[in-house]
């Protein structure tokens, strides 16, 4: 595949942190002629790339697309030694949806489906997920777990805190977790996460997790109805970010933290780690349930991830699912 090519010769000049790469070097390292090479680079350039040539030194990568490209995205995956079976698409409905339909015709797990652009992007609860600006991620991790159902209860919410952990980490920012599946930074919503299962009597048939990050995102462009709830990693971090790098660093985290839970070797870190991250300590928090609303004093998460709430009469009361919005700051 023409990819696997063009992203051999992309790591090379991610290797070479904006320096000079030879031709004669990249043809040699990826068994390419150089004057293949040379035919690639030609044709990166037309997809949003720049690369400065100069006699005796080679070229020089000065300016990558900003929005997701695909080989970058490899290249990127190559320099982290992070595998994955990657299908990414310009343009798809739904990563969850493509990622489903991909199980259905058999696909090799765990894959991840990645799309510039959803056109049906779809949240929990019914909910439509944002998915217009070029400059958010949107993906979805498959896989076939040999699991009972009520093994997986914990799993959105691992999968949010091991993002939150990793994107703190790698983009220096101070996310939070917000139960069930959110990441907050100063109380807007930086990325939602939907996990959607099938299962065969008593194991899990497939997973589908499914991120909207919003990473570049200028989220005062947003309709009012996102406007007023949207956060992005730029306004968090006050910089632009590489997607394509970021892209492959949230890929990388999920497939390690997916793996951790599989193995269930996480339980620790959750329940040392949670606490710490969690957006809700301390709050008054209005819990929304299909049949009412319920107020109380947020108490934390138990080991099953069930939300604990303090009533106003003192009693304890626990919610497995739900949406939750703050009452008031203490
Ligand atoms: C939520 O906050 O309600 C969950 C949002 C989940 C959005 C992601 S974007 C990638 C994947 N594909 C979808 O259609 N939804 C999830």
């Amino acid at each position: 595949m023409g990819e696997v090519s063009d992203a051999e010769i992309l790591a090379a000049f991610l290797a070479a942190d904006g320096g000079y790469v030879s031709g004669s070097s990249i043809a040699e390292d990826t068994g390419v002629s150089r004057a293949a090479v040379w035919g690639r680079l030609e044709r990166l350039r037309t997809e949003g790339f720049a690369f400065e040539a100069v006699r005796n030194r080679g070229y020089r990568l000065e300016t990558i697309p900003g929005t997701l490209h695909p080989a970058l995205l490899a290249a990127h995956l190559l320099r982290l030694a992070c595998p994955a079976n990657l299908h990414f698409l310009a343009e798809t409905d739904s990563t969850n949806t493509q990622a489903e339909r991909l199980l259905a015709e058999g696909e090799h797990t765990p894959f991840v489906v990645v799309a510039g652009r959803q056109t049906a992007g779809r949240g929990r609860r019914g909910r439509e997920w944002f998915s217009q600006d070029p400059g958010n991620l949107t993906l979805s991790l498959a896989l076939r777990p040999q699991l009972p159902p009520a093994r997986m209860q914990t799993f959105t919410l691992w999968m949010g805190l091991s993002t939150c952990l990793a994107i703190n980490e790698l983009c220096g920012v101070s996310l939070k977790v917000k139960w069930p599946n959110d990441l907050h930074w100063n109380g807007k919503k930086v990325a939602g996460m939907l996990t959607e299962a099938r299962s065969d009597s008593e194991m899990l048939r497939d997973l589908v997790f499914g991120i909207g990050l919003n990473v570049n995102g200028v989220t005062d462009e947003y309709p009012p109805e996102v406007r007023r709830v949207a956060g992005s990693l730029r306004e968090a971090a006050g910089r632009v970010f590489d997607l394509n790098e970021t892209a492959a660093k949230l890929i990388c985290a999920l497939q390690k933290a997916c793996d951790t839970f599989l193995e269930d070797c996480y339980r620790e870190i959750f329940r040392e780690q949670w606490p710490l991250h969690d957006a809700l300590t301390g709050q008054e928090v209005t819990v929304s349930l299909a049949d009412g609303e319920v107020v109380g004093e947020y108490l934390g998460i138990d080991e099953t991830g069930t939300l604990r709430l303090r009533l106003p009469d003192g009693q304890e009361r626990q919610f497995a699912a739900g949406d939750v919005t703050l009452r008031k700051q203490k």
